[in-house]
């Protein structure tokens, strides 16, 4: 492509995002490097690894995955289209997922920083320019209770006292968080829900 560039035979008005990318004066070669790992990464691996794993988990809860069943059926019967407004009424199947990436996150280790100025986070001093990893296996194993079990009733509101005293807000965030969070949570998750409705329905 940065060739194609340099010879000017490729079509700028062509639609292309890489292309547009290295056209960009703004943005050095790493930076792009990373966005389009991001995109690549992103936007085919973990949706389809983690709604694989979905289903590895309700398959063996089989009173967990008759609970979802039900739900679907209460709420689409035999009649009604699945819509977003359907999906808002399946409180279960959203526990369900958040559940799945507690339990199991085949594709992250969530949210990395490299640190502007020395920090210390707990006693460890953590020099300016390190990378720091979240370890998105050990908070979901050290914040909740039965950590290796697969209960998605945790994440239920009917549950909020029980699940206060469970979780803090941050003990899980398969997406990361903040401004670098991931762009493709609510496409993931909606693709996510799909399948499994239908799967299950
Ligand atoms: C289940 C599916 C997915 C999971 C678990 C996931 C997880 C993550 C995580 C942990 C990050 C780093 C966030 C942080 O550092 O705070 C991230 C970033 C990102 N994700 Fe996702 N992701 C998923 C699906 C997608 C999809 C479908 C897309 C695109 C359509 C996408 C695009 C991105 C992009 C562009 C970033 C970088 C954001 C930035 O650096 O500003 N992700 N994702």
């Amino acid at each position: 492509m940065q060739m194609k560039k340099q010879e000017k035979v490729f079509d700028p008005k062509e639609p292309n995002l890489l292309y547009s990318f290295l056209s960009d004066t703004s943005l050095n070669y790493s930076r792009i490097k990373v966005i389009m790992n991001n995109l690549y990464n992103g936007g085919t691996d973990s949706t389809a690894k983690n709604l694989m794993v979905l289903l590895f988990n309700l398959a063996r809860n089989p009173e967990k995955q008759e609970k979802l069943h039900e739900e679907i059926l209460a709420v689409l019967g035999t009649e009604e289209p699945l819509s977003k407004d359907s999906l808002a009424r399946m409180p279960y199947l959203k526990a369900c997922l958040r559940e799945s990436f507690r339990l199991i996150n085949p594709t992250a280790m969530s949210a990395i920083r490299v640190l502007h100025h020395d920090t210390v986070i707990r006693g460890y001093r953590i020099p300016a320019g390190v990378s720091v990893a979240y370890s998105t296996y050990k908070s979901s194993r050290e914040n909740f209770v039965d950590p290796e079990q697969y209960i998605p009733e945790r994440w239920l509101r009917g549950e909020k006292q029980k699940r206060e005293e469970e979780s803090h807000i941050l003990a899980n965030i398969p997406f990361g968080y903040g401004a670098r969070g991931c762009l493709g949570r609510w496409f993931a998750e909606q693709e996510i829900y799909l399948a499994t409705v239908k799967v299950s329905s």
